[in-house]
C-alpha cells in the first residue's frame, strides 16, 4: 500500500475536538473555494459528526465559508428515505444545511426512498459524475470528506467483511450489512482515497481499542476497514477527543 500523509491531532474534549473540526473545514473550504471557486465535501453520518454540523451552523463559524459554492454530498447513506429518523441526510439537514444558504440544487442526497438499494448506488454514482464532469474511467475528486468509525472499525458503511472494502472500479456501491440486515450505500475506496483531504472525527473511550488497532496494530483492513482509508496523494487527518485516544501509543 503507498504510504499516505497524515497526521493525528487530539484533544482534551469532543467538544474541543469539534471546534477544531470546525476550523479544519472551514480553512479546507476556504482553500478551495480559493483555488477552484467551489468546495466539494462528503459528509459522515452517524451521530459523532452532529454536533461538527450544528458548529458549522452557528457564530462563528457559519459566516466563514461561501455556502453559495459548497457542494454536499454524503459519504454513506442508509437505504431509508429522507425523512427516516436514520436517516443521515436528515440529520445534516437539521443539524446544518436548512440553517445555512446553501442552494438547494448543491445539496446532493442519496435517493435513499428507491426500493432498489442497487439502484440507490447506481443513481448516486452517476449523479456524482455528472456534477463533477468527470466520465469514466475518470475518478471524481473531492476537496474534503469527513469520516467517522465504528467500535467494529468500519467507516463510511465500508463493515468488516463486506465486498464493498475490495471494491476497486465503482465509486459508489450497495453493500448489505449483516448485524443491521439492511443495505447501506456507500463511497467506496476508490472514491475516498481520491480525495484530496480526508479527516476522521472520533469521539469517546469505547472506541479506544479499535482505534489503537487501526492506528497502530498490523494492517489488515478486511478486519478494520478504517485502514483501507490511505488517500493519496491526498492527505488523511484524525480528529480524536482524548478518551478515544486513550490507547495510543504515542500517548504513552
Ligand atoms: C453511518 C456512518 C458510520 C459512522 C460510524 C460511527 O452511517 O453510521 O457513516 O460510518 O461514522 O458508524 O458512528 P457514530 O458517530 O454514531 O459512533
Amino acid at each position: 500500500m503507498p504510504a499516505c500523509q497524515r497526521d493525528i491531532n487530539i484533544y482534551p474534549t469532543s467538544q474541543s475536538l469539534m471546534e477544531a473540526a470546525a476550523t479544519h473545514v472551514v480553512h479546507h473550504a476556504g482553500q478551495a473555494i480559493q483555488e477552484r471557486n467551489v468546495c466539494s465535501i462528503a459528509l459522515a453520518g452517524g451521530s459523532t459528526p452532529k454536533r461538527l454540523y450544528e458548529l458549522l451552523a452557528t457564530s462563528p463559524f457559519h459566516t466563514q465559508v461561501e455556502w453559495t459554492k459548497i457542494q454536499v454530498f454524503w459519504g454513506d447513506e442508509r437505504h431509508v428515505p429522507p425523512e427516516h429518523a436514520d436517516s443521515n441526510y436528515r440529520m445534516a439537514d437539521e443539524a446544518l444545511l436548512r440553517q445555512v444558504p446553501i442552494p438547494p440544487n448543491h445539496i446532493h442526497r442519496v435517493p435513499g426512498e428507491l426500493p432498489d438499494a442497487q439502484t440507490v448506488a447506481d443513481r448516486y454514482e452517476a449523479a456524482l459524475r455528472t456534477q463533477f464532469h468527470v466520465p469514466e474511467p475518470d475518478i471524481p475528486r473531492f476537496d474534503l470528506i469527513l469520516l467517522g468509525m465504528g467500535l467494529d472499525g468500519h467507516t463510511a458503511s465500508l463493515f468488516p467483511g463486506t465486498p464493498a472494502v475490495d471494491e476497486s472500479r465503482r465509486l459508489v456501491v450497495a453493500s448489505w450489512v449483516e448485524q443491521f440486515q439492511a443495505y447501506r450505500i456507500t463511497f467506496t475506496p476508490v472514491l475516498l482515497n481520491r480525495a484530496r483531504q480526508v479527516t476522521f472525527l472520533i469521539s469517546g473511550g469505547e472506541k479506544a481499542e479499535t482505534l489503537a488497532a487501526v492506528l497502530e496494530g498490523p494492517l489488515q483492513p478486511h478486519a478494520l476497514p478504517a485502514q483501507i482509508i490511505r488517500p493519496n496523494p491526498g492527505h488523511l487527518t484524525w480528529f480524536l477527543d482524548r478518551e478515544a485516544a486513550g490507547n495510543l501509543r504515542l500517548l504513552q
